[in-house]
């Protein structure tokens, strides 16, 4: 204890200064590293990981201020089955999560803890999710042994010593973080370029708004302010205090008269949130602009007039890889560009990286996101990857060509519309309007996606995943919903609700509708809804365009591809209704009624 390094504390805050004593006696780092957030520390960190193989630098004239990072194999994802939500009564975090007595978990992260950053630095990592200055934000402090974690927040969230100073203040109630990777270095012990632990917890006490993550330092499991702080903590303070923390991009759709719409959109992980967050208009709206808010995470608030307010509380996009490229999403390829830190993906032998679906040649070789040497020919001999389904890239937002000059607003946004969807190859059309805000409530809570590769575990079986929260409500499912029914109670406006589907397959398996920028032909008939100015067909499931209701200048689909994309099959939706049911059932103590009502009026019109 004695050897440890003791730079002076960059806050006054008395409470923070013995809450960080108190951790180190647990943990006991080496050295603790109180961060300021300035750049030259930041070059310093990612120096240190450079010489450690944490940190590849990448060929600095094609990728300015980039870095490449390959995790141990065994930690590539999200770990929801390791993911816990520890209220005081089992009852309050409900079916969907795993829950442990908080009594018991304490006792079992004491003996995590214990020693568990020996030989390692503890960073003091203050941030704040949201605009510092803003009513709508948050402060955390995350207690991390984990350099990576520290650069990479720095790219997600608002650090350092503008943060310390709001905690100085002792207006803002901070949510405490604690984090360690689990791997102490015992004296003289070389380390691992990506030190972890086969055990994982990433635990999250509601009541206390405290969180612990062990064993991990990856991605959500790790830079703590996302899914555990603006997720799951959020989405309990958000009930509490009578707001929104959601799964959800936001954008802003201008048409050529300057006239701005802002949507916010929940899709399940790696459905194309960055994608439509980012989307270019197609051919035929060239006078229309799409403006990036947020790609992942929206909290949303009603302001004094009753109207909902939304903002992204990250500074940063943690984005899939794989898929992206400059045909997909160009704006994305041009934020990743430079100051990007890449996760899994692969080496070419110019110093730069790769992935499948970035350019429509293959690189002749290149090392994978394992380090080992790859080829095409050994891609279809062994079927290996290049890069890991769920490789990353961790970028700023301000360097995104189309980030909205509101994107920091400390009021947030107003927001017109709430999009729901999944990945489904069958049932579900490419759009339709809920017949109102309970009728969207059900739409959103019954969602259901195919599952990817952004967590771990089977991919492409079709999993309900309400409002795209299923893995990161933290509180009991049917609560949740009751409190987006109750949410509407403090409206004078209310947003329109839809629900699209951008994948759905023909009967030989081909995705029937283009996607990409040609779905703001769908996002403008959205747009037009919800300002009550198109026309739509009502069916049983809710409000539908005709052919004739989109503006189809610029592309070539016929009527009838756009009614197989519409259709609406009653056999195919009442075995979707035995799907929805599954989770209702687990949830019926807890569903508000209107969701019930709401069932059986579906059930009446099929
Ligand atoms: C993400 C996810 O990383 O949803 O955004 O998994
Ligand atoms: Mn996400």
């Amino acid at each position: 204890m004695k050897t440890r390094t003791m730079a002076p504390p960059l806050s006054r805050n008395k409470h923070l200064i013995r809450w960080v004593d108190k951790m180190a006696e647990l943990t006991k780092p080496a050295a603790i590293h109180w961060v300021d957030g300035s750049q030259e520390e930041n070059d310093t960190l990612c120096a240190q990981m450079v010489a450690s193989g944490t940190f590849i630098k990448l060929n600095q004239d094609l990728w300015p201020g980039c870095f490449l990072a390959r995790s141990d194999p065994s930690d590539v994802a999200r770990v929801e089955d390791r993911t816990f939500i520890c209220s005081l009564s089992k009852d309050s975090a409900g079916p969907t999560n795993n829950w442990v007595n908080p009594y018991e978990m304490r006792r079992k992260l004491k003996d995590l803890f214990n020693g568990a950053m020996q030989g390692r630095t503890m960073y003091v990592l203050p941030f704040s999710m949201g605009p510092i200055c803003s009513p709508m934000s948050q402060i955390g402090v995350q207690l991390t042994d984990s350099p990576y974690v520290v650069v990479s927040m720095r790219i997600m969230a608002r650090i350092g010593l503008p943060v310390f100073k709001v905690i100085d203040q002792d207006i803002k109630r901070v949510v405490p973080c604690m984090h360690s990777v689990g791997a102490p270095l015992a004296p003289g012990e070389r380390d691992v370029p990506w030190p972890c632990n086969h055990e994982k917890y990433i635990v999250h006490f509601p009541e206390t708004r405290e969180i612990w993550s062990y064993g991990s330092g990856y991605g959500g499991n790790a830079l703590l302010g996302k899914k555990c702080f603006a997720l799951r903590i959020a989405s309990n303070i958000a009930r509490d205090e009578g707001w929104m923390a959601e799964h959800m991009l936001i954008v802003g759709i201008e048409d050529p008269q300057g006239e701005k719409t802002y949507l916010a959109a929940a899709f399940p992980s790696a459905c194309g949130k960055t994608n439509l967050a980012m989307m270019i208009p197609p051919k035929g709206f060239e006078d229309w602009k799409v403006w990036t808010v947020g790609d992942d995470i929206a909290w949303i608030k009603p302001d004094e007039n009753g109207q909902l307010r939304a903002i992204n509380p990250e500074a940063g996009f943690f984005g899939v890889a794989p898929g992206t490229s400059e045909k997909t999403n160009p704006n994305a390829m041009a934020t990743l560009s430079k100051n990007t830190i890449f996760t899994n993906v692969a080496l070419t032998p110019e110093g730069g990286v790769w992935w499948e679906g970035m350019t429509d040649h293959l690189p002749t070789e290149c090392l994978d996101w394992q380090g080992q040497r790859w080829t095409p020919q050994i891609a279809k001999e062994t079927g290996a990857k290049a890069a890991h389904p769920n490789a990353r890239f961790t970028a700023p937002a301000s360097q995104c060509p189309t980030i909205d000059p509101s994107w920091e607003d400390p009021n947030g946004v107003p927001i017109s519309a709430f999009i729901f969807g999944g990945r489904r190859a069958t049932t579900t059309p490419l759009v339709y309007q809920a017949f109102n805000w309970s009728d969207g409530v059900y739409v959103g809570a019954t969602m259901g996606s195919e599952t990817t590769a952004a967590a771990a575990g089977a991919i492409g079986k079709v999993r309900r995943d309400p409002m795209a929260m299923l893995p990161f409500c933290g509180y009991h499912m049917g609560d949740y919903f009751r409190h987006w029914i109750k949410m509407q109670r403090r409206l004078s406006i209310t947003p329109k609700i839809f629900h699209v589907n951008w994948f759905r397959k023909d009967a030989e398996g081909r995705f029937i509708w283009p996607g990409y920028g040609e779905n703001m032909r769908v996002l403008k008939w959205i747009v037009d809804r919800s300002r009550s100015r198109a026309v739509g067909r009502e069916t049983p499931i809710g409000w539908m365009p005709r052919y004739e209701d989109f503006d189809w200048n610029g592309l070539d689909f016929s009527k009838e591809k756009f009614e197989e994309l519409q259709s609406f099959d009653p056999s195919a939706w009442r075995s979707e209704l035995i799907g929805q049911e599954e989770l209702f059932i687990d949830l019926h103590d807890h569903l508000p009624p209107e969701m019930v009502y709401e069932r059986e009026l579906l059930i009446c019109r099929i």
